[in-house]
């Protein structure tokens, strides 16, 4: 990541109303800001390392006058989005924060709060985000799209040239430091809000990330937990990526809950252990869902709803085949042209 300075942007330490006051705190514009802690805990990246280089390639300046790019982070839940922007900031060697959104995140929420300290004055606390952007770290800002639009206009100025946020409780505008990078986690589920196209806009590059292949599943649930049985990692890996090649939703975390479950079952009762094979179906059931026992069918069910087409199931349907001639809303188009 560049260090250097652009002559032309205003950075907390260039401002003349910006000074150090202390480890956790800044002055800016004459207000004190009590900043967040970094996010301290360990994060590696396995396999799958052209996504990682794509996000990092995202966070490298060529030129004074460049700017990095905030990319955005989709895919299924438990596939790893979080972990890969821990993983990409951790490469850094920056400090990390991390803001967590949700549909209740107000525009203030994200940049400065205020608090009643014990004197009766008012403490000005900096979000993680503007941490980052004052630390020169990166912020990730994890499922972004349970955010609000308001709250995203807020953050409209920082991710395009001005860089800078306006904190309307603090009355000040913090700009971000050249070393301040950022990402988007996004999810793709239905509880989740329509972020408008100008905010979208600045969102770039859309990175996908996908569901690791054989190989590199087994390594993850390995990192994880390396205290797993291999016959216990074998089932598990075979499940996942069964489910993969299916398209359903079971995810690496799905795995790492569901063997650890398995695995606290054996060890709870050493006088009659549990086999293997009994934990690890018990902790099937019991983590994903009875459904997740038969894969084929589970599959089956969901490409009917999504994939036949919209056309909702009425009671017919729970006892007859799309096809079968016996259905009694079966199209028959092809008797009406006889
Ligand atoms: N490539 C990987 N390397 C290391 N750990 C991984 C990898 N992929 C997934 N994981 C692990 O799988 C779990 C789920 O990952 P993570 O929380 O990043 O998913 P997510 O996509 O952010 O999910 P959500 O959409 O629910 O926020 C975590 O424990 C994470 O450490
Ligand atoms: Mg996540």
């Amino acid at each position: 990541m560049s260090s250097r300075k652009s002559s032309s942007r205003p950075t907390p330490s260039d401002s003349q109303d910006s000074v150090p006051a202390n480890d956790s705190a800044v002055v800016i514009e004459g207000v004190e800001l009590k900043l967040a802690h970094a996010y301290q805990a360990p994060g590696d990246w396995i396999g799958q390392a052209e996504i990682l280089k794509q996000l990092l390639a995202c966070w490298i300046t060529v030129d004074e006058t460049d700017l990095p790019l905030t990319p955005r982070l989709l895919g299924s839940p438990g596939v790893g989005k979080t972990q890969l922007a821990i993983a990409a900031a951790k490469q850094q060697g920056v400090p990390l924060y991390i803001y967590q959104c949700t549909a209740d995140t107000r525009p203030e929420d994200l940049l400065i709060t205020p608090v009643l300290s014990r004197g009766g004055e008012i403490a000005y606390h900096a979000s993680p985000l503007v941490s980052a952007m004052i630390r020169g770290g990166v912020c990730v800002l994890d499922e972004g799209n349970r955010m609000n639009e308001k709250s995203w206009a807020s953050l409209a100025p920082l991710f395009d040239n001005r860089r800078y946020v306006e904190s309307i409780v603090a009355g000040i505008t913090i700009p971000a430091s050249p070393d301040f990078r950022a990402a988007v986690t996004m999810n793709q589920d239905e509880s989740t809000f329509e972020i408008p196209d100008y905010i979208l806009s600045r969102l770039q590059p859309t990175l996908q990330v996908g569901f690791p292949n054989k190989q590199d599943e087994m390594a993850i649930l390995q990192y994880h937990l390396p205290f797993a049985e291999p016959e216990m990692l074998a089932l598990t890996v075979e499940f996942l990526q069964h489910s993969h090649e299916l398209k359903l939703d079971f995810s690496p975390r799905d795995g790492i809950n569901l063997l650890r479950f398995a695995i606290k079952r054996m060890a709870q009762d050493k006088d009659h252990p549990v086999a293997h094979e009994d934990a690890w179906q018990e902790a099937l059931e019991k983590c994903l869902g009875e459904d997740a026992v038969d894969l084929e069918s589970l599959a089956e069910r969901r490409r009917r709803t999504l994939g036949g087409d919209s056309v909702p199931l009425g009671l017919a349907d729970l006892f007859f085949d799309a096809d079968d001639p016996l259905h009694p809303d079966r199209d028959d188009d092809d008797d009406d042209l006889d």
